[in-house]
């Protein structure tokens, strides 16, 4: 299936559509619909298991709408936009590294250079100078003047503010994996692509906090897990995590394993392995914070889509935020305290020796006065021996910064690649080949016909299910054909269909979306 027909398959079965429609639709915001909406709880819930639940994150549902202070602080005031081009002559807004073949590779200078080479898309005149346009969405809190406030580009930054605060949940011990699923926004310039590139989507983050020194090996369960990678300066191969670290292509082990983690979960989500990369920036491309960054990757009928960034981001945020809020955004070092000597000037002792000069002789102290030091006393040069100091001994907890290592999901991406790779095509029939995880419904409940008291048993079936946990839903209109056509459409792995002997010996037909195979089965073993 191609883009456009994941678009036509995503509004005619109510999975999304542009928002706002009966006013003409706004550029870059979907609405999700009753199935999109299941399908995204399913995929958020897989999400949470693996990246919440087994990894003992502590979650976080922050503020979507921050404070200057803490985008000035966390660089994306200054660093977070695109090069803007208007053109002179139809006014039309181009994204820079949209005018250019393979501008989203090039630094900004040559980028700017390579656009005055080019003319409009448009109407083909000249276009005006590269301006860089910040991306954030500003607001305005409070009445009257307020102060300007941001919708947040990334979760990520509500999560670093509130380290300190996590830390105290997690008793102060690093490691610690904090997780966050939320919307964040972005005013892009060109959101053309469906779902793809959205000025509002949402992120499902993880913030792995520790020591500097704590990284030192891959944990169990993570080394055999085998990844497509493409390296920044290298030849794309299929290798395993442990290899890959051992060898020095994913040089960080915590960055090793979240993208051994994120392999499995896209997997677990349907993409098929060979549709998936993960994929390192080149320097050009990494966001000001990240010091090495891999994106999961996904082919399509658009070209690879990026489901996944992972990334080191250093102690970058967390000294950010210490320096702009004053906070404290330290944890002791790995090593504990330490012992520190040192010399005290010995008032008692000075006093005693220089008498009414020792006031002289102190001024002439500082605090790396140590014993050996020359003093001028009366015109005469005269040093200090130990006597005139104390020797002090302190403990000093030295203190760091974490490190922080970032898988990022965008949901909406992860959603549309799903749909495209699961879609398959057999004679006249199409369906999603979605794993059961984030397929919208268990099944569908059908009679054969309404009539005959088919329909009313179906509706009691349909109630009984739901009562004992299971996900159906209820279709009774149409043909049977259409019905599961239908629900093949929006990968609804069994339809559970009533008949007349149904009501004469208590079993249903099971029929299985792949192969359609149907099998009689009683009420009592559906579950
Ligand atoms: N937190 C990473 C990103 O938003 O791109």
């Amino acid at each position: 299936m191609n883009f456009k027909e994941v678009m036509a398959l995503a509004k005619r079965r109510g999975i999304f559509q542009p928002a706002y429609e009966p006013y003409g639709g706004v550029a870059g915001l979907l609405d999700y619909g009753p199935v999109g909406v299941r399908m995204r709880r399913k995929i958020l819930a897989l999400w949470r298991r693996q990246f919440v639940i087994e990894t003992d994150a502590l979650e976080l549902e922050g503020a979507t709408i921050g404070p200057e202070a803490l985008f000035r602080a966390s660089g994306h005031l200054s660093e977070f936009d695109d090069l803007l081009v208007e053109c002179n002559e139809c006014k039309k807004l181009h994204r820079a590294d949209h005018l250019v073949e393979g501008g989203d590779a090039l630094e900004k200078e040559a980028l700017i250079a390579e656009v005055v080479r080019v003319t409009c898309g448009g109407c083909g005149g000249a276009l005006g100078t590269p301006r860089p346009f910040n991306l954030m969405f500003a607001t305005s809190i409070g009445a009257g003047r307020g102060s300007t406030g941001y919708l947040r580009p990334e979760t990520a930054q509500g999560i670093f503010q509130a380290f300190p605060w996590l830390l105290r949940q997690n008793r102060g011990k690093l490691p610690l994996v904090a997780a966050q699923i939320g919307r964040a926004f972005r005013n892009e310039i060109a959101p053309r692509q469906g779902p793809l590139r959205l000025r509002e989507f949402t992120q499902m983050e993880v913030e792995h906090f520790f020591l500097p020194d704590a990284e030192s090996s891959l944990p169990d369960g993570v080394g055999n897990v085998v990844v497509s990678l493409l390296p920044a300066n290298g030849k794309g191969v299929e290798i395993s995590i442990s290899e890959a670290h051992a060898k020095g292509v994913i040089i960080s082990p915590l960055v090793a394993t979240w993208l051994a983690r994120c392999c499995k979960f896209i997997l677990d989500c349907g993409v098929p392995p060979e549709k998936l990369r993960f994929r390192q920036h080149n320097q050009n491309e990494m966001a000001h914070y990240s010091s090495d960054c891999w994106d999961g990757e996904v082919k399509t009928s658009v070209g690879w889509i990026e489901v996944v960034g992972i990334a080191h981001r250093g102690d970058y945020d967390l000294k950010a935020h210490a320096v702009a809020s004053g906070r404290e955004m330290r944890v002791p070092a790995g090593g504990g305290s330490r012992l520190v000597e040192r010399w005290i000037p010995n008032k008692g002792a000075i006093g005693k020796q220089f008498k009414s000069a020792a006031g002289d002789v102190l001024g002439q102290l500082d605090s790396s006065a140590v014993p050996g030091i020359v003093v001028g006393v009366g015109g005469k040069k005269i040093e200090l021996d130990e006597e005139c100091f104390t020797l002090e001994t302190t403990t000093v907890q030295e203190m760091v910064f974490p490190q922080i290592v970032e898988p990022s999901f965008g949901l909406d991406r992860l959603l549309y690649v799903v749909l495209e790779t699961a879609w398959r095509n057999k004679d006249e029939r199409g369906w999603l080949a979605l794993p059961k995880v984030v397929g919208p419904y268990d099944a569908l409940v059908a009679p054969l016909m309404v009539k005959d008291g088919m329909g009313e048993r179906a509706k009691e079936i349909h109630r009984e299910l739901r009562q004992k946990g299971m996900d159906v839903y209820l279709d009774l209109a149409g043909s049977i054909g259409r019905r599961y056509a239908r629900a093949d459409e929006i990968g609804v792995p069994r339809a559970i269909t009533i008949d007349h002997r149904t009501l004469e010996d208590g079993t249903v037909t099971v029929r299985e979306r792949d192969l359609t195979e149907q099998k009689r089965a009683s009420i009592e073993d559906l579950q």
